[in-house]
């Protein structure tokens, strides 16, 4: 795709909604300082950091971006005129609402600080910058796309950037159009590669930039630095809408069991905060099945005693929130996917060259390690089926293609029987399943993330324009109004330890998992006995745009329990 081919797509899409039409007017709120004259807003470093765990081995890795300070933005004294910026920008991974006001904040910043800077927006993700396919941001098609949701003004894609070959790609490709500066938007894996290409640029002497900016709906790329990775707070408020409505359907019908599966790759974030949203009567953690080394009967019979006792009150509805990642917590399944990712790697072409899913399914039980196999052998042959389908770029499973809800639903039909049998249980179980995860990807963004996003992009043009390569951009202080926000950035390599991936040490961005002794899983805790016996749904409503603060301006309870001044 070429610059040109994206313009006739915009045309293709000039109506638009009303909505739309009156989010191009909102304002997005910045903090204080970053509403001073760009030109005299400066960094002040701090003293120099630390990672939290491997730093010799990071030291070694890093040599050039490695114990960087960490940066907060004042007003300064002088006015600076402003190297001439041509930055490229990347948006890496799976879509998260506010994308497109990073682009804008920083195109914006950008203009400030020099009219001539240069804004090149790579399609398609990191291949963009491989393929040297680009647009050139204007007024006029960053206007079409202010406060709006999706990631379509450029496209995004899963391509990772690792390799030295690509990295000398990217070089070429920056001097053909001068760029000094990349931003990366993209989670904890892009975040990496980040600093990885940061680190490789200094090496080479290479006077290119390059800065990251937290993305992800799965609020899984955070620290004691990163307060909330964007598109959370609009994407759970989406999600936490359709539960609140199917909760109230199940209050009125009062004949159905709902299991609602929330995505989220492997942390079981976006389930905890709409089960704090909307008090469910129960909702799996799989941070806590793993810690409790749970298994499939485990959690069914957890699910069933809690349905023969609503059961008990005349009570046969009600609604279960699993997190998309649980599958990969339950150890036993665990065992099982790595050992089935091994072997389809090990066996690609022989695998696809067999004809349907029972011959693939056979082919697979036969390798399979006597105890893995018992596993599988339990499995429903539509789980079995989605376990075997297409892996990710690296090789594993795509957790949103395995449908645990209707495994559930079917293993807890099954208990329920036997219950029923012995006289335990005498209700009636009829269950719907659901699936929520692309419904929220491309919300509009919540004011919280629209104005978060703007900032975070606002903020990485400050960043580049320090030349602080190797650095996240960073707005903190978020439980509170954007007023009191905090404008800086966070070197990479601070939020960096050293794991296994793939049979090999690599350094990566820790992943935040659901904490179990921090404050949202403990006050959730706290209540789900009185949540799974009585009906004490809440209705979030709608995301709302416009009206007092107290409706549309408030942050994810997660948020606000994690920064509770205590
Ligand atoms: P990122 O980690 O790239 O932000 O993507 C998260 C996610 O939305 C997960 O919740 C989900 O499992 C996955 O993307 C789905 O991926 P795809 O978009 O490739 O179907």
């Amino acid at each position: 795709m070429s610059g040109l081919c994206i313009t006739i797509f915009l045309e293709e899409y000039m109506e638009i909604s009303a909505l739309q039409k009156a989010r191009y007017e909102y304002r997005p709120k910045l903090p204080k300082v970053l509403r001073e004259d760009i030109t005299c807003i400066t960094p002040v470093k701090g003293q120099k950091t630390q990672s939290a765990s491997d730093r010799e081995e990071l030291q070694r890795l890093f040599p050039n971006t490695y114990g960087l300070p960490k940066v907060s933005f004042s007003l300064g004294n002088g006015k600076k005129t402003g190297r001439k910026l041509n930055v490229g920008v990347i948006l890496s991974g799976g879509q998260a609402p506010g994308g497109h006001n990073v682009i804008c904040g920083l195109y914006d910043a950008l203009k400030r600080l020099n009219k001539d800077n240069v804004l090149y927006g790579f399609i398609g993700g990191p291949s963009g910058i491989l393929e040297d396919k680009y647009i050139v941001m204007t007024d006029e098609l960053i206007n079409q796309y202010r406060n709006t949701g999706g990631f379509d003004i450029i496209g995004s894609g899963r391509t990772k950037l690792e390799t030295t070959e690509q990295f000398e790609v990217c070089t070429k490709v920056c001097h053909s159009h001068s760029i000094n500066a990349i931003v990366i938007i993209g989670g904890d894996d892009s975040n990496t590669n980040a600093a990885v290409l940061a680190e490789y640029f200094r090496a080479k002497g290479e006077a290119i930039c390059v800065v990251g900016c937290p993305k992800t709906i799965d609020g899984d790329l955070k620290n004691e630095s990163i307060e909330a990775s964007f598109g959370f707070d609009t994407a759970t408020k989406t999600f936490a809408e359709l539960i609140g409505n199917i909760e109230r359907d199940a209050n009125s019908a009062r004949k159905y069991w709902h299991f609602i599966r929330l995505m989220g790759r492997s942390a079981s974030h976006i389930t905890l905060e709409c089960a704090l949203q909307c008090q469910p009567n129960i909702c799996l953690v799989g941070e806590e099945v793993k810690a409790k080394n749970q298994s499939i009967d485990e959690i069914t019979q957890y699910i069933a005693d809690i349905i023969a006792k609503r059961a008990e009150g005349g009570n046969n509805f009600g609604v279960i929130l699993v997190p998309e990642g649980l599958i990969e917590f339950v150890p036993s399944l665990n065992a099982l996917i790595s050992e089935v990712n091994d072997l389809l790697a090990k066996t690609e072409k022989e695998f696809n060259a067999l004809d349907g899913a029972a011959q693939k399914i056979e082919f697979v039980g036969k390798r399979l390690s006597a105890e893995s196999k018992k596993v599988f052998d339990s499995l429903p042959v539509e789980i079995k089926g989605q376990l075997l389908a297409d892996r990710d770029p690296h090789g594993n499973v795509q957790v949103s293609k395995i449908e645990t809800e209707k495994l559930l639903i079917q293993t807890v039909e099954k208990r329920l029987k036997e219950m029923k049998a012995k006289g335990t249980y005498s209700g009636k179980f009829s269950a719907l399943s659901h699936f929520f995860g692309y419904e929220g990807r491309c919300a509009f963004p919540s004011n919280f993330d629209a104005d978060y996003c703007y900032s975070l992009g606002y903020n990485a043009a400050l960043l580049l324009e320090a030349d602080l390569s190797g650095y996240l951009s960073s707005i903190t202080n978020l439980a509170k109004d954007a007023d009191s926000w905090q404008a800086g950035g966070i070197p990479i390599t601070m939020m960096m330890n050293m794991e296994q991936r793939h049979g090999e040490k690599k350094p990566v961005i820790r992943k935040a998992l659901v904490e179990l002794d921090g404050e949202p899983f403990k006050y959730f805790a706290s209540q789900r006995a009185k949540w799974a016996t009585e009906t004490a749904f809440t209705f979030p409503g709608a995301i709302q745009y416009f009206g007092p603060a107290s409706v549309c301006d408030q942050s994810t309870i997660t948020l606000k329990l994690e920064h509770k001044e205590k």
